[in-house]
């Protein structure tokens, strides 16, 4: 074998890392951004708006977010074709991975089985709300938002929300146990202040999500007799 082909494993697994550390990084971000519907309607406005390119060329360009999407949807299909390679392939292998979690007992070893089911469950539902946002990335601010929650999404948002976030949080601390050493310092204690971090940005992000969630359906709810109905920004009310 020559030593190209033997570094090939260890060259995907890089990939995937990094891939994964986007993807995270992104999760972290789109979710602080969505979640400014907390601070005021015309927060969420302005933060939609800024996405489509309004601050920066005078007039909105829808466009702009259809090409983001875009570009997060071939990361996703590249980090789950580089992920695929680990999932359990036959009954037999299933099998052995639960003897083997059964024989060690030991939590690494759960949450790497919780990062497989919640990446399974990402290939499915990441994708119905990708499309929609590629498509219709004009329908993006907080009535049309708040419209789409009550209406639809909200039982996607929710399952998604806690997927997404523990997939990227166990990836992240995954990824930490790899490549981060405490100089001088046992490496159980670095699992453990690594797990606390853990625990600490999934409670963070998901309640943090759920307020989101929250303040979308009932603005959506309060709206729910004028379908079709826009925000109108503060400069259009008080020019
Ligand atoms: C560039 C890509 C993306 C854009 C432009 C986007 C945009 C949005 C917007 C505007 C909302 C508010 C609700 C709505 O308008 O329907 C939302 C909610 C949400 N998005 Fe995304 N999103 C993107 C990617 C993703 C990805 C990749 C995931 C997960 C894999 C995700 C998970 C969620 C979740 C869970 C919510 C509900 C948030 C909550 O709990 O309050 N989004 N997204």
């Amino acid at each position: 074998m020559t030593l190209s082909a033997r570094a090939l494993p260890a060259r995907l697994d890089a990939l995937q890392s990094v891939s994964g550390l986007l993807l995270a990084l992104f999760m972290w971000a789109h979710m602080l951004l969505v979640s400014s519907i907390l601070i005021s309607e015309e927060a969420m406005y302005r933060v939609a708006r800024m996405f489509e390119g309004y601050y920066l060329f005078g007039r909105a360009h829808p466009w702009l977010v259809s090409v983001v999407v875009a570009l997060v949807l071939l990361l996703m299909m590249l980090h789950a074709a580089l992920a695929l390679r680990k999932f359990p392939h036959s009954a037999g292998q299933y099998g052995a991975f639960r003897v083997h979690q059964r024989r060690m007992r030991h939590g690494d070893t759960t949450l790497w089985w919780w990062q497989v089911a919640t990446g399974f469950l990402l290939f499915f539902l990441a994708p119905m709300h990708l499309f929609g946002m590629f498509s219709q990335p004009d329908q993006i601010g907080p009535y049309a938002s708040a419209a789409r929650v009550y209406h639809t999404h909200w039982p996607l948002y929710l399952v998604l929300l806690f997927a997404v976030e523990l997939h990227g949080a166990i990836g992240l601390y995954r990824l930490a146990l790899k490549w981060v050493v405490l100089p001088g310092r046992p490496p159980q204690q670095l699992r453990h202040r690594l797990n606390l971090l853990k625990w600490g940005l999934s409670v963070f992000f998901i309640t943090l999500g759920l307020c989101t969630l929250l303040a979308y359906f009932r603005l959506g709810e309060q709206i729910s007799d004028r379908p079709g109905l826009r925000y109108p920004p503060a400069i259009e009310v008080n020019p």
